[in-house]
């Protein structure tokens, strides 16, 4: 960090209603993400300080995993257990973490992709056969439609960026750098396709393990728009009731809405609501939820 980037950290110490400059945070996945947390991480760096190092750090609902990759990278836990259900995004994973090679692969394959609107229709209506040639079409989907999305029915770039269309968010050589990265940390990483919860109840008397839980949740689901998962279901309470008996940390985040606080209070966890800035730039409030949240300090 550099020290515009320490000060930056020491004023969001205490401060809430301050909204973090995403420019000062490493970026560090390869995914664009729709609900990404990079604008968490000095929140997350504040919460992680102020407990003891844990043997696993482990984020159920990953997609981007900004936060577990952070993490890894940071040392901030022994190991991080990354968790996701879609299979998309998990091919990604599995090709840079769990396969020998498969970095390299998929670096290669980015950079030598001639990419324009043509050749990635052609490219993404091609059958995929294996794992690796998924986690390459899912990176070229997920950097060329609207808003990263991934679930069925999310439109492509047209203008993007300066008129750029397709090329607005297709940087090879920065993709290919962030892939390696992450390779290199690869053995403090590991990944896991399935069920956030499982993998919730599975740890929850390991009072070694802690817990980042960003769960698909769109305050206003009926919207056709708010469709930003393929795996957008999730049983709100059923997640809330496990979390309630794990014996080590967590901290959840959540959409500030009415449904999402009332939970919280039903199970006794403490609110806060942070500032940040939203895809339009407009600021809005998210919504922490911890079973001791005093790390985050008193003002509001
Ligand atoms: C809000 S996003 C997580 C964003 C992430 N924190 C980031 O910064 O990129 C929620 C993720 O949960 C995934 N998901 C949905 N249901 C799931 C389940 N039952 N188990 C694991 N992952 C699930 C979705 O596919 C989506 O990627």
């Amino acid at each position: 960090m550099t020290k515009k980037h320490i000060r930056e950290q020491l004023a969001l110490w205490t401060d809430t209603t301050k909204v973090v400059n995403v420019a000062s945070v490493p970026q560090r996945s390869p995914f664009r993400y729709p609900g990404g947390k990079t604008w968490l991480i000095p929140r997350i760096r504040q919460w992680l300080v102020s407990i003891p190092k844990p043997k696993y750090f482990i984020e159920p609902f990953a997609g981007g995993a900004i936060v577990g990759l952070t993490v890894a990278f940071e040392k901030y836990a022994e190991h991080v257990i990354l968790v996701e259900r879609d299979e998309q995004v998990a091919s990604v994973w599995r090709t840079i973490i769990d396969d020998k090679s498969g970095a390299e692969w998929l670096a290669n394959q980015i950079v030598q992709f001639q990419l324009t609107s043509e050749s990635a229709k052609e490219f993404l209506s091609k059958k995929t056969r294996s794992i690796r040639q998924k986690a390459f079409q899912t990176i070229v989907q997920n950097r060329i439609s609207h808003g990263g999305i991934l679930a069925p029915g999310a439109g492509v770039l047209k203008h993007g960026e300066n008129g750029k269309g397709v090329l607005s968010r297709w940087y090879p050589e920065t993709l290919k750098k962030r892939i390696l990265n992450i390779a290199s940390v690869k053995d403090q990483i590991s990944f896991l396709q399935g069920d956030g919860i499982e993998i919730i109840h599975k740890h929850k008397n390991d009072i070694n393990s802690v817990f980042f839980i960003d769960p698909p949740y769109t305050a206003s689901t009926k919207k056709a728009g708010a469709r930003l998962y393929k795996y957008h279901m999730l049983d709100h309470e059923k997640l809330f009731e496990e979390v309630s008996s794990v014996k080590g940390d967590f901290l959840m985040t959540y959409d500030d809405a009415d449904e999402v606080r009332s939970l919280a209070r039903n199970f006794r966890f403490e609110t806060r609501t942070i500032a940040m800035n939203n895809t339009h730039h407009a600021t809005m409030n998210e919504l922490l939820i911890g079973r001791d949240l005093r790390w985050l300090g008193t003002e509001r």
